[in-house]
């Protein structure tokens, strides 16, 4: 019978960017748009694309072997993979199972979860419950997302907004207490899944001559309700998470947010009356990179010291679904 653990800790973060960096100039030859719109809109600058050969699963395994080694972990003791993505290599098998392969790891649990951008901490609250029960000891969770390949390059008011990349941070089970991921909230609402949807490839529209002349196999969006509804939830959600730990806002030594755009941010800053300072961004060089977004930053803000021993960190997405999370880590 296997014992409940005390804590859950981030030992080793990890993240990979595509080497193929393309600027605002150079989307503007591509579709009709300029470094201005896209700057005063969204706060991007830059964003990374996957070569043509590159899946989804390379990134992954990048950004997993950069997490591994930050941990000092022997690999073959990781037990769990979890992989958020909405762009999988395939639509089966998962890409966490073809990630166990290329990692060489053993025959351990793995799979995928689809909660687009906010999928990073739906997999980091999935791993850390599961470490919890006391059954998996080491786990590794990924947000990797090549965006590219479902981008519609003839659609200006979306494909200017993402990026490809991969984040990775190794979860493990600690005796210690008060450390760690303290907790997680995730919720959903799917009254209205054509806010941000992919149309075709799935039962509903199933590939086909004319659904690929239609470009529904792109992602197709309503900016503005998705601005709104981001803005709201992502206070709603942090705020909830706050106080159901009997934190005020001001506690937060660090706050990472899903990375889609700088006004949902500074608007969203506003309303949980938290200076900038106190938030770690790099949507202006990755853009919007969906579930890789939050590990991306986090393995950022990490690497450049910003986070310590003892810090309040809250993280808080909101993706397409609609789906949203948060997570607080006391770091340890
Ligand atoms: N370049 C130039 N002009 C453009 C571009 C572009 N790339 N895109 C749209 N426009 C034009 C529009 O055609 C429109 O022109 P019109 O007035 O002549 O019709 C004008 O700019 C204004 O367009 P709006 O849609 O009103 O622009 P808005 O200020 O709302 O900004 C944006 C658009 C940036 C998309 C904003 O609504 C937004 O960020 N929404 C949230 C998107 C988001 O975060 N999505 C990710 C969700 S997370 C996930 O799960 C994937």
């Amino acid at each position: 019978m296997s014992q409940s653990t005390q804590s859950v800790i981030i030992t080793g973060t990890g993240s990979y960017t595509p080497a193929k960096v393309l600027t605002n100039d150079d989307m503007a030859k591509i579709v009709d748009t300029s470094d201005e719109w896209i700057r005063t809109r969204s706060g991007i600058r830059e964003r990374c694309f996957a070569g043509q050969d590159e899946k989804t699963s390379d990134m992954a395994v990048a950004a997993a072997e950069k997490a591994i080694s930050a941990a000092g972990i022997d690999r073959s003791d990781i037990d769990l993979i979890i992989v958020a993505t909405m762009t999988p290599d395939m639509p089966f098998p998962s890409t966490a199972c073809i990630l166990q392969s290329k990692l060489g790891l053993g025959n351990i649990t793995a799979f995928d979860i689809q909660a687009a951008c906010s999928g990073f901490i739906y997999a980091l609250n999935t791993g850390s419950n599961m470490l919890r029960s006391g059954a998996y000891k080491k786990a590794l969770i990924i947000g990797a997302e090549k965006m590219s390949s479902i981008l519609d390059f003839e659609d200006r008011a979306t494909c200017v907004l993402f990026g490809d990349a991969a984040s990775a941070i190794i979860l493990e089970a600690s005796d210690a207490s008060g450390v760690g991921v303290l907790g997680s909230i995730t919720g959903s609402d799917g009254s209205e899944p054509s806010l941000l949807h992919q149309p075709a490839g799935g039962s509903t529209i199933p590939s086909s001559h004319e659904s690929i002349d239609a470009r529904q196999h792109f992602i197709k969006m309503n900016g503005k309700e998705i601005f709104k509804q981001a803005v709201r939830i992502m206070e709603q959600v942090s705020s909830n998470i706050l106080e159901q730990h009997k934190f005020k806002s001001e506690q937060i030594d660090l706050l990472i947010p899903h990375q889609a755009n700088m006004r949902i941010i500074d608007s969203f800053a506003k309303r949980l009356k938290l200076p900038m300072g106190k938030f770690h961004n790099n949507l202006d060089r990755f853009g919007n990179t969906s579930a890789a977004s939050v590990g991306l930053a986090l393995d950022e803000a990490y690497r450049k010291g910003r986070i310590q021993s003892g810090d309040l960190i809250l993280l808080v997405a909101f993706g397409a679904g609609l789906t949203w999370g948060a997570s607080l880590i006391k770091w340890q």
